[in-house]
């Protein structure tokens, strides 16, 4: 491409660019949207990989296998949930700060964007069907029914993947834009298309999956064997297995990561050999490495430390695959979003801190504590009347919550 060509695809994306601007400083919303991404892809890959377990327990007749696959649909479960409210806030940071190529990805892609949906809701329908046809199950071994329910599952959640993906390649080529748009002379509105993939970026988020669900693993055992009731011999293997899947889902990743950074578009120049570049690949590599000398044996401990340390690896991901798109956009494409006009709104600015401390912090702690002696409890767990307490205040602080929402508003609007 040309100078020219390129200003061309400058001014057209300051030319979609929202005249109204941002409500506070845009590298809050971008330092939002990568720590929420990190969170988003973890629950994403945790969910993949529990459900795998799921699957492959399913069609396995080793009866730990069978109980393992049973009990990692429980996690499956829960965060497909998680990786999808979490989905959200990436979304509204992503919308905001790189509004004109989020938004004409979508436009582009409209009937996969609008698909996302029903695939998801089917995707989400089939893992509640497996779970409501063995959920009840006493005997965790048997073979369990309509496994075909959680193939599908599987299969489409990673459609939904895959469509997130594209999204997310196609605001790193604002120059195919318009050929897109219009092709061979006839402009397509039709938006059936998903016009770019990268298939080593995604089969890296993917690959993550299996050093992710080593860490449940590892986790799992930490969390049940303080019952009175559990199997040691049956959590170690379960625990053993995670390690090696720590181990070797690392690598495999760290292999995906540098196949992704020798597949970058030219107009990302030398960001495979940056910092940031090298950065996420040793993220990953390291995770094994910690897996190899924290994860020895028992380790009472650093148990717990194996999800927050996928989170962190993660992260140090997110900001690497944020920083690519800045070099794409900023660098070769001359856009900066720091240059968004900030039109400064403290109200708005403080009640998103403020909800997300206090309400988000107050209600996470109570369903956190709930569900934490839940599993710890053989039998039937009945709160006592500290986490009662802690249920009531959250409610409480939720009703102020609306209250103040509503009066401020019926204030604004009267005013
Ligand atoms: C449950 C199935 C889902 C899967 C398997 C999935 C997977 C992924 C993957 C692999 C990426 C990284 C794409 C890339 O950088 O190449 C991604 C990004 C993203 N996902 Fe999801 N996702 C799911 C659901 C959702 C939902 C329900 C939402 C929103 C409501 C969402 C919002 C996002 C956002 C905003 C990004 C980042 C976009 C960007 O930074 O450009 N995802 N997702």
């Amino acid at each position: 491409m040309d100078a020219s060509q390129v200003s061309q695809v400058t001014e057209m994306m300051y030319a979609l660019r929202n005249p109204a601007g941002v409500p506070t400083y845009p590298i809050i919303f971008i330092g939002l949207g990568v720590l929420t991404f990190a969170l988003h892809i973890l629950f994403v890959q945790l969910m993949l990989g529990t459900s795998a377990i799921t699957l492959y327990g399913a069609f396995n007749s080793n009866p730990y296998w069978r109980r393992l696959g049973a009990a990692m649909l429980e996690i499956s479960k829960v965060s497909v949930s998680v990786a999808i409210v979490i989905g959200v806030a990436p979304l509204l940071f992503v919308q905001v700060i790189y509004d004109p190529h989020w938004y004409t990805s979508n436009v582009l892609s409209a009937k996969w964007v609008i698909a996302f949906i029903f695939i998801l809701i089917l995707a989400y329908w089939a893992m509640y069907f497996y779970y409501f046809q063995n959920g009840k199950n006493a005997d965790k071994t048997v073979t369990p029914k309509s496994r075909w329910s959680m193939i599908v599952s599987l299969a489409l959640m990673l459609v939904v993947g895959f469509i997130m993906h594209s999204l997310t390649t196609q605001i790193l080529h604002p120059e195919l834009w318009k050929e897109w748009y219009m092709q061979d002379g006839v402009l397509d509105y039709s938006g059936s298309q998903l016009h770019a993939y990268n298939p080593w970026r995604f089969a890296f988020f993917i690959s993550m999956a299996i050093p992710v669900a080593g860490g449940m693993l590892v986790t799992y055992r930490r969390f049940k064997s303080v019952r009175e009731d559990a199997d040691h011999d049956y959590l170690n293997w379960a625990a053993d297995l995670g390690k090696k899947w720590i181990k070797v889902g690392s690598v495999i990743s760290a292999a995906l990561y540098v196949a992704w950074m020798m597949n970058l578009p030219e107009t990302a120049g030398d960001f495979a050999t940056s910092f940031w570049g090298y950065a996420g690949g040793i993220a990953v590599i390291f995770y094994a490495l910690w897996a190899m000398i924290r994860l020895k044996g028992e380790a009472r401990f650093c148990s717990y430390m194996a999800l927050p340390m996928a989170l962190v690896i993660g992260l140090i991901v997110a900001v690497s695959r944020e920083m690519l798109r800045y070099g794409i956009l900023n660098d070769f494409f001359h856009y900066d979003f720091m240059d968004y006009k900030v039109v400064m709104d403290w109200y708005s600015t403080g009640l998103f801190f403020l909800t997300f401390a206090i309400v988000g912090g107050s209600v996470l702690a109570y369903f956190l504590t709930i569900a934490w002696k839940t599993g710890q409890t053989v039998g039937v767990y009945t709160p006592s009347a500290a986490v009662d307490k802690m249920g009531t205040v959250a409610i409480w602080i939720m009703v102020l919550w609306m209250i103040q929402f509503f009066v401020i508003g019926f204030w604004i609007w009267a005013k």
